[in-house]
């Protein structure tokens, strides 16, 4: 993989996205821009790269350097992307080495801007990179967040480890699979209050469900993550934070008509306290007794407001009869895909890394797994999502 470094303060971001890939297995040849160099070191590149960093088209190790890793790349990653090195890949002028390496590739090409909202919002920029867009070039958007000289504004640079998984997704291939597919994915445990400092909730860790949503986004989908924890591990998409079992109802409703694929692996509280104490209770006023109403369902609700051609997981948390709970659960909600979840076992379910499923469609037909990793369990749920979807496009033609 070939990682352009171009003439911006997030150059140094660059370091830690090589280091990342380089950790994950990439080979990485990193290319520096003479304004790169203003900001790090080429040395800083090669010390943590597969091979040096050049700089330059004409004192490369090889006589026509642009041509060889142009040719030879599976993937060019340019981060940061500045409004000169966009303008000028945009604009087909090849004048150093990786804007002459961006012209002879016939390689995926992952864009990844940052310069100042001004400059990012210029119609100028915009048009290049829309231009850039039609050709294929696949654009990682800026965040919103502090920039250079403590302006706040759109145009930081994506997350390093952000731009590092979709580099990962990209070249995996795996981006075929999903790609352009929306998917929405709940994870975690709902709070819900009883007082400002205390709540009603459950062990949900969220390892599950952001397992899923990192897995979509590998495989090319756009991920809308409703998370009441925080994910471990970078997910390249959307990350709507949420604590009670309304909020992720509200937050789920408002991105559901807009997803193909809806999977909740979270584990929404059933009933939430009636009344929400406005101050801490005091021990000393005695004990309080907390009467519980049910929250909403959302599953249910999704279930209703299914559009035709929009796929709808379901994981159901069993201890006993999962199969048969589970089952039930799949004909109530109207689900396409329900994860029947032994969550009785240590090694299975809430906390732990490992999940041990039946996975139940609306056929009838069940599918027992062993315990395995909850990533490993992400993939194989989306496969599933993969062939429903696959079968789904000729309908749509
Ligand atoms: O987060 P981890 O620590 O990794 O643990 C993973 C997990 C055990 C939470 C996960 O694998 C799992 O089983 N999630 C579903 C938990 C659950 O709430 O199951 P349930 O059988 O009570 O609910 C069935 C389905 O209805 C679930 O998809 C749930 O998201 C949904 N539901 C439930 C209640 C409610 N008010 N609204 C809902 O949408």
């Amino acid at each position: 993989m070939v990682l352009g470094v171009a003439g911006g303060i997030a150059a140094y971001k660059a370091v830690e996205v090589c280091r990342r890939l380089v950790d994950a297995g990439v080979h990485v040849a990193p290319v520096l821009t003479a304004d790169a160099q203003r900001f790090v070191g080429a040395v800083t590149f090669s010390a943590v790269a597969s091979e040096p960093a050049r700089t330059s088209l004409w004192d490369a190790p090889e006589p026509i350097p642009h041509t060889h890793l142009g040719q030879s790349a599976d993937l060019i990653v340019v981060a940061p992307a500045t409004a000169n090195v966009i303008g000028k890949y945009a604009a087909g002028i090849s004048d150093d080495l990786l804007t002459a390496t961006l012209l002879a590739t016939r390689a995926p090409v992952l864009v990844c801007p940052a310069m100042h909202t001004e400059m990012w919002e210029h119609v100028a920029v915009q048009e290049n990179i829309a231009t850039l867009r039609r050709r294929g070039v696949h654009v990682l958007e800026p965040e919103a967040g502090r920039l250079a000289g403590g302006d706040v504004g759109a145009g930081r640079l994506a997350e390093p480890g952000v731009i590092a998984e979709t580099a990962l997704a990209l070249l995996a291939g795996g981006i075929g699979a999903l790609t352009g597919v929306s998917v929405l994915v709940t994870a975690g445990g709902t709070r819900e209050a009883i007082d400002p400092v205390r709540f009603v909730g459950n062990r949900s860790s969220g390892k599950m469900g952001h397992a899923v949503a990192r897995e979509a986004a590998r495989r090319g989908a756009r991920v809308t993550l409703v998370t009441t924890t925080t994910p471990v591990a970078p997910i390249a998409g959307e990350i709507v934070p949420v604590e009670s079992a309304d909020a992720m109802h509200e937050a789920v409703m408002a991105h559901a008509a807009g997803a193909d694929v809806v999977v909740m692996a979270a584990a929404v509280a059933d009933f939430r306290p009636k009344a929400v104490a406005d101050q801490k209770l005091k021990k000393g006023d005695g004990v309080p007794e907390v009467v519980l109403e049910p929250t909403i369902d959302i599953l249910s609700a999704l279930g209703r407001a299914k559009r035709p051609g929009q796929f709808l997981v379901g994981f159901a948390a069993e201890t006993e009869s999962v199969v048969e709970h589970a089952a039930a659960k799949l004909r109530a909600k109207n689900v396409d895909l329900m994860v029947a979840n032994d969550v009785a076992a240590e090694d299975s379910g809430f906390e732990v890394d490992t999940n041990r499923a039946v996975l139940l469609d609306s056929t009838g037909r069940a599918l027992e797994l062993p315990l395995m990793g909850k990533d490993a369990l992400a993939g194989l749920i989306l496969d599933r999502v993969a062939d429903a979807v696959a079968k789904k496009e000729p309908q749509q033609a």
